[in-house]
């Protein structure tokens, strides 16, 4: 049986990884206004991850028997004005999200929750991905954002990014 503390943790973070998604949308939404549908397409998959997450901790915490609630999202709040206002706002809320992801490991460390320890492990490791991603967002875009044929070219490769269900997750 799972902890009450850290179930109902992990049931906020499912509504924390909706509202990454959320948010996400907010800024695919951004950039089709601005005709950059490549970078609209990037943020869409990015949009589909956070759901993923969230429903592999919906999944852990029914298979633990605990009853899910679903709480209202929050509306984006970031301010969308410049091009690069995307980039920097989705790098601060990845490291927003790990130190939420690293409070609840740190509890069921507390807690001496082993099994919740090992199902955070995938998520420790995706946090450093998902912030060198963003990071590597904002390199770019300050190498190449600022010509036309550079923004038209990195255009082009964000909107090559293909969406695959992890296989190295936990169950959804
Ligand atoms: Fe689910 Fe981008 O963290």
């Amino acid at each position: 049986m799972l902890n009450e503390k850290i179930a109902k943790l992990i049931n906020e973070q499912v509504n924390k990884e909706l509202y990454s998604g959320y948010l996400y949308l907010d800024f695919a939404n951004f950039y089709a206004d601005e005709g950059l549908d490549g970078f609209a397409h990037w943020y869409e998959i990015q949009a589909q991850e956070e759901r993923d997450h969230a429903m592999m901790m919906r999944r852990y915490l029914i298979d633990n028997g605990f009853r899910v609630t679903c709480d209202a999202i929050a509306k984006p709040d970031k301010k969308l004005k410049e091009m690069q206002d995307p980039l920097d706002a989705g790098y601060e809320h990845e490291q927003y999200v790990t130190s939420l992801i690293n409070n609840i490991y740190s509890e069921a460390f507390a807690l001496k929750d082993f099994k919740t320890m090992q199902f955070l492990d995938w998520f420790i490791k995706e946090q450093g991905e998902e912030e060198k991603n963003a990071e590597d967002l904002i390199k770019k875009f300050k190498m190449f954002g600022h010509d036309a044929k550079g923004l038209y070219a990195l255009n082009q490769e964000l909107g090559a990014r293909v969406y695959t269900p992890s296989t190295t997750g936990p169950a959804m």
